[in-house]
Parts: C-alpha cells; structure tokens; sequence
C-alpha cells in the first residue's frame, strides 16, 4: 500500500502549534540506557517516530524489555545483553551503530553490519572506530561487518575526533562513561542533543563535564543505575514548523521549545524579512511578502543545521535576487533539487552550493528522496499553485509526529491518502 500527501496553496498558517521531544536526542539516549543492566530507565516525551519504534527493536534484539505508554518509554535491562545487531535493522536506521559504545564497554565485544539510513553521503564510521581503538578496543572490519572488542574494561584515553561527528562523540561519550579512568574527547560536536546526552548519562550516574563545548572529560564509573529522564525538544521539527509559517505568510506560535537552540535558524528567517518573537519556550512568526535573498552555510551547531537544508531551500524559492545555500556537511544533500526543479524552481547546482532565484511553483507529483527533503517538498507544496502529490511517506515518519495533522489544525489544505 503506497502512501502519499496531497498538498494545496491555502490561506496564510495561523494558531499554535506543540513541539514533540528531538528524534536525534532520543536515539542516542535509548542505545546508552543499555548501560543501565539490572535496572529500568524511564524516558518522557518520547515522540512516537518510525526511528524510534526500530531503536527500540534493536534494544529488544539486544535482550532489553521495551515498553512504550503514549509519551512515556521504559527501558528494563537483563544482566546479560546480545552483542550482534540484526543486520535488517542497523539497514534501515544509521543511528543503530549507536548502540556499539554500550556493548563494547559492557560486554567487552560488539558486531555490526555497515549501517543504512538516509542516502545523503557516504557517511563512514571511522571516528566512531578510530575512538574504541584509543579507548583499547581491537576494530575489524571485513565483508561489511564492524567487529570490535576488548579485554577487561575499555581504558581511559585522550582523543581528536578529526571531524566534530554528532554520532561519534555520543558513541564516545557513552561508551567511555563505564571506561576505566578519564576520557578526555577533543574537538568533538557541541549540538544540544551531545548536552542531552551528557545530562541523561550524568543521571545514571556518569561523571562527564563540558558537553556543549569543544573538548567532555569523562570519569569514567563501573556502573550506571536506573533513572528517569525528559528528552528535550526537537528543533528541527520546530525550525520546520517556523519555515511552514514564514512560507504561507502566517502567523504561528511554535510551543514547548528552547529558543536558543533555534538561534541559527531564526537569525536566517530575520535577514530574510520575517518578523520573529521570542519567549522563553515558544517562538512567534509572522511572514511576510516581500522576501530578500540570502545566503545561507550549513556547519557544525552552532552554525545553520544541515537538516533544515532542504526545508529552507523552499522558501529561498519566493524571495527577490538570487539566494545560495552552501552543504558542508553531506555530500550528497541535493537529491531533491531534481523534484523542486520538477515543480517549476530553477535551482542550479553548482558543487556544494544551490542558486536559487524567485519562482512560482506548480503542483506535479514528486517523491521524497529523504527524511529532510520529504519535509521540504511539502513546504514547496504550500507553494504551489495546484495540487502537489508527495509519495515515498516512509522518510517523512522516521522524523515528524503527525506532520500532515498539525499543519491542518494552522489551516493547511493537506490531507493524507493510502492507494
Ligand atoms: C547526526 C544526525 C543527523 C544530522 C547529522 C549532522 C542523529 C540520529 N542524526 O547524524 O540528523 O544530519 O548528525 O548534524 O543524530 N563522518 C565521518 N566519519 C565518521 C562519522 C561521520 O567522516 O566516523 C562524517 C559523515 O560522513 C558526515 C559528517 O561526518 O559527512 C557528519 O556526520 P555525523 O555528525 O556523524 O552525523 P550523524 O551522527 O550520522
């Protein structure tokens, strides 16, 4: 059964809208709850995502109970967990090697098949290898399949990440959390799912300081306990949420947020000629019709997130002069360029950097090529003039509760169909 949106230009988006807790900020924090052997972790706000329900297979794989009530997840731990992740499901979701840090450190050995995920690059795991190794681990790699183990307990141990990956430093962290003696982690990823981590991990019992910055000392600690803990929320969906406003010229309240982590998302839409209101945990957005061009830079957090990329580049397509966006995060971000140009954008490609010039767009069938651009071609969607039909919906669920829903409550003519 084939899924797919219907989306139409509609009135500008009004009213509120809820944020869900951040599927980036979850994953990590289910793979380290393995940490907790014996004993029960506690998760609130856990937003209910296609990634999520395959992390949660894969610590059911692994030997752990999980059970899910609405928001609220528990996670019960055996003493003994499996140390092979099923390959179907380390295919499927790329953040499943997150689990890796955990085995190794309490199991003493772990294997994985290459992972899969979205097709934005070729995305290697070898800071996350290069790091078990300092850490003492011995890494091999033959047929596709990572096997990594160590004798006694992973061994305190300073190391560069040589690229600041968000995965990396969650594997590193997690793992040398329960490594005997201090870590010491350089130039590692400061994105405030690293300081979610961090937080959560501390709650069990960890001891790690300077998440949020370029270098995390960790103590480590021979055994984590039992906690309950608040994923924070997701500001991807929100920044989504904030182009979907600006786009159709509304006026949106984006709720239950934290601002400062939309900083480089909202400083964007400013220069761009939206009006934006900040509170303590919501976000006012008032569009605007007269749009100016921009430039725009994804990088490392603080910088412009690369999953807002695609979900940006829709409403770079109605402002006046001619826009860039620059990918330096993942080579092969652009996929779904092709199907905006398919709708009537006249986007050129040019290496790394998109140029984009003001367009009308027409509704015509097009197809999400990732979790990030199925989000975008809806945006371009409430662009359009006609009807746009978006198709491959499996992308969309593995990052956005209820998408099509929450944009109908702002007034949004979308609706969602099964052939
Ligand atoms: C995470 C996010 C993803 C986001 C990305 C960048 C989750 C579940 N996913 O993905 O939504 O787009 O951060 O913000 O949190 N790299 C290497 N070697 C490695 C690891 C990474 O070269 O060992 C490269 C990758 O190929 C890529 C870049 O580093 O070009 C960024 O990857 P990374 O930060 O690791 O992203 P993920 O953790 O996979």
């Amino acid at each position: 059964m084939e899924e797919y949106i219907l989306v139409e230009k509609g009135h500008p988006l009004a009213g509120e809208v809820q944020i869900e807790g951040a599927k980036n900020a979850v994953l990590p924090i289910m793979a380290a709850s393995l940490l907790a052997k014996n004993n029960t972790i506690h998760l609130q706000r856990v937003p209910q995502l296609s990634d999520v329900e395959t992390m949660a297979a894969v610590l059911s794989n692994l030997g752990a109970k999980v059970v899910r009530n609405g928001q609220h997840m528990h996670v019960e731990v055996p003493s003994i967990l499996q140390t092979q992740t099923p390959e179907h499901l380390v295919s499927k979701m790329r953040a499943s090697v997150l689990v890796m840090g955990a085995l190794l450190a309490l199991e003493g050995k772990v294997s994985v098949v290459l992972p899969g995920g979205c097709a934005i690059g070729s995305r290697p795991l070898d800071i996350h290898l290069r790091g078990f190794e300092a850490l003492g681990a011995t890494v091999q790699l033959s047929h596709g399949i990572i096997e990594a183990s160590v004798d006694g307990r992973l061994q305190g141990a300073e190391f560069d990440l040589a690229f600041p990956s968000v995965g990396a430093t969650e594997n590193l962290m997690i793992a040398a959390s329960r490594a005997e003696g201090k870590t010491i982690l350089r130039g590692v990823a400061k994105e405030p799912e690293i300081i979610d981590l961090a937080n959560f991990l501390n709650a069990m019992g960890a001891q790690i300081h300077g998440a949020g910055t370029d270098t995390i000392e960790i103590m480590g600690v021979e055994t984590l306990t039992a906690c309950e803990y608040e994923i924070l929320p997701d500001r991807i969906e929100a920044g989504t949420f904030m182009i979907a406003a600006a786009i159709t010229q509304g006026d949106v309240i984006i709720k239950n947020i934290i601002p400062d982590h939309l900083q480089p998302i909202t400083a964007k839409l400013q220069q761009l000629g939206a009006k934006i209101t900040i509170g303590d945990d919501w976000i006012g957005v008032q569009g605007n019709k007269d749009y100016q061009a921009i430039d725009i830079k994804t990088g490392p957090h603080p910088n412009f997130p690369t999953d807002m990329q695609s979900p940006m580049l829709a409403i770079l397509l109605c402002a006046d002069g001619v826009s860039t966006l620059t990918e330096t995060i993942f080579e092969n971000r652009f996929m779904h360029v092709e199907e905006l140009n398919r709708m009537g954008a006249q986007i050129i490609v040019d290496g790394r950097t998109c140029i984009v010039t003001k367009q009308s767009l027409h509704g015509v069938r097009v197809k999400a090529t990732d979790l990030r651009s199925a989000a975008g071609l809806v945006l371009a969607g409430l662009l359009a003039d006609g009807e746009t039909r978006i198709e491959k919906l499996y992308h969309l669920d593995r990052g956005y509760v209820d998408f099509v829903e929450k944009l109908q409550k702002l007034g949004a003519k979308i609706s969602r169909h099964s052939s």
